[in-house]
C-alpha cells in the first residue's frame, strides 16, 4: 500500500519537474493558436523550428508579412522575448 501512495508521490512529483514556465508573454499564443495537438482553426505552431517562428515574426513585425492579427501582436515583443518565447513554443510548449 505504501509503495503505491509513494509512486504516485513519485509521478506527481516528476510531472511537476517536466511542467516547464513558459516565458512572459507566451501565455497569450496558445489561447489562439491552441495547445500542442489541439486543432484549431489558427495555424498551430507547437514543435515548429524557433528560427522560423523568430523569422515569420520579425515578418509580421516589420510589415512584410501581411496579416490580419500577427503584425499588431508581433510588434508587442522584443527580439530576445520573441527568441525566448519561440524557443519555448519549439521545444514543445503552446
Ligand atoms: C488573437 C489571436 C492570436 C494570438 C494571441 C496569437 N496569434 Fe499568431 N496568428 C494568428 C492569426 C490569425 C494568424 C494568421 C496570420 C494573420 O492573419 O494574422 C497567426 C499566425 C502566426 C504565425 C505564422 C504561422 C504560419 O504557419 O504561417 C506565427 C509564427 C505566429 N502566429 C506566432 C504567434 C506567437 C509567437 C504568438 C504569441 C506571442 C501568437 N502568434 C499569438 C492569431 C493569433
Amino acid at each position: 500500500m505504501w509503495v503505491r501512495v509513494i509512486a504516485a508521490v513519485a509521478c506527481l512529483l516528476a510531472g511537476a519537474a517536466a511542467a516547464e514556465t513558459p516565458p512572459p508573454g507566451a501565455e497569450g499564443c496558445g489561447g489562439c493558436h491552441g495547445p500542442p495537438g489541439r486543432a484549431s482553426s489558427m495555424p498551430p505552431l507547437a514543435g515548429r523550428p524557433a528560427d522560423e517562428l523568430v523569422t515569420a515574426m520579425r515578418a509580421f513585425r516589420d510589415g512584410s508579412r501581411p496579416a490580419v492579427l500577427m503584425d499588431r501582436i508581433a510588434r508587442g515583443y522584443g527580439e530576445a522575448e520573441t527568441a525566448a518565447i519561440a524557443a519555448w513554443i519549439a521545444g514543445g510548449g503552446r
